[in-house]
């Protein structure tokens, strides 16, 4: 069936196309294809799983520290079967240092979910690819595309940047009404060949020309017709009024150390670090005072530090404190018996796990 078929066989209209806007594809695919990117080690490649994993990688984290990341995943998970079939403990500790833990969960449940209703294969449509976990609806649309040459739009914070800019479109992105209006102007805008090319270019624009501030609109290839441009402000979209309203939180982190162990503790299965081992928080020094109290051994403040996070901004100071090692087990036991499902973990078992990134630092 044609698209113009597809559509009326919906009862949808044709998407409308300005005059104006009637070049912009056009142009995104001729610079994308002389000045983009093309040498990322997901381009030039229609594998889903590879493409998908740099996707998730590049969801909240730049390229240039992705690149890393991405060549040892694709090392240890040669394909989704491998990646299904690994414990979690060792996807998060791959992970580890990338941020965003739920990223590498829903991963993790993406690849099982693939192997165990798709028989192994991603399927090939965005609008399928979109019932998999971990994977929303601008994410799908950019595998299907990259893999299957899908006619379908994409609306990731570069691309929202570049697309409002150039039409000039201020609705607050906000408001879901406005959000919809732009997925459809999105729509609207996608070229009849060259899907490929188009949303790398968009991506790429939105990375090196399109930037938050000072975009070089001197040497973008959307310039003429940029209402932004035209405007002499292009910062001033996209438009998104609902400011989060930062909060902060400062808390005691617990190295507790014992025979060249150290007590690590599971993280709850949401929230930040989720799933990560980590140490034990207390929530003011006056608390962990009281708890250490009547502690063997010795604590040592270390120099706090601040890990700013999506809506507040979380300061630990850490306490190591070192357990005599003639301490005996029964005591030791009943002193980390607060923190259940813990264990004591020698540094080289501890460097394989799934750490936050600032406890592997302090660890050395
Ligand atoms: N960000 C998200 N997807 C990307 C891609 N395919 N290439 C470069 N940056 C990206
Ligand atoms: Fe962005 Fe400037 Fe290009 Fe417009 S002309 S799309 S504002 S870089």
């Amino acid at each position: 069936m044609t698209a113009a078929a597809a559509r009326a066989v919906l009862n949808l209209a044709p998407p409308a196309r300005g005059v104006e806007e009637a070049g912009i594809a056009e142009r995104v695919i001729a610079w994308q294809r002389q000045h983009g990117r093309h040498t990322l080690p997901w381009q030039n490649t229609r594998d889903p799983y590879r493409v998908w994993l740099s996707e998730i990688m590049l969801q909240q984290t730049q390229v240039a520290t992705v690149l890393g990341y991405y060549t040892r995943f694709l090392d240890r998970f040669s394909d989704v079967q491998a990646l299904a079939a690994a414990p979690l403990d060792d996807v998060l500790a791959l992970w580890s240092g990338l941020g965003y833990y739920s990223r590498a969960r829903h991963l993790h449940r993406c690849a099982q979910a693939v192997v165990a209703a798709h028989g192994g294969q991603f399927p090939a449509t965005s609008a399928a690819l979109q019932t998999l976990p971990g994977i929303g609806r601008s994410t799908a649309a950019a595998i299907a595309a990259f893999c299957f040459g899908e006619r379908v739009a994409i609306l990731d914070g570069n691309v929202k940047r570049v697309l409002t800019r150039v039409l000039g479109f201020d609705g607050d992105l906000a408001e879901p009404a406005q959000e919809r209006a732009l997925w459809q102007r999105a729509t609207a805008l996608l070229p009849e060949h060259g899907i490929e090319s188009y949303t790398q270019g968009l991506m790429d624009l939105g990375a090196t020309l399109c930037t938050p501030r000072s975009p070089k609109c001197l040497i973008c290839p959307l310039s003429a017709g940029c209402v932004a441009a035209a405007q002499s402000d292009p910062e001033r979209y996209p438009v998104k009024t609902r400011k989060l309203k930062r909060r902060r939180r400062d808390q005691v982190w617990l190295w507790l150390q014992w025979q060249g162990r150290v007590w690590l503790v599971r993280r709850p299965e949401s929230g930040v670090w989720a799933g990560l081992w980590s140490w034990p928080e207390f929530d003011t020094a006056q608390a962990a005072a009281a708890a250490s109290a009547a502690w063997p051994g010795t604590g040592e403040w270390l120099p706090s530090f601040t890990h700013a996070l999506t809506h507040f901004d979380w300061t630990l100071r850490p306490l190591r404190w070192t357990l005599p090692p003639d301490a005996g087990p029964a005591a030791v036991d009943s002193l980390v018996a607060v923190w259940p499902g813990g264990r004591w973990c020698c540094i080289e078992e501890a460097r394989a796990m799934g750490l936050p990134a600032p406890l592997r630092k302090l660890l050395g």
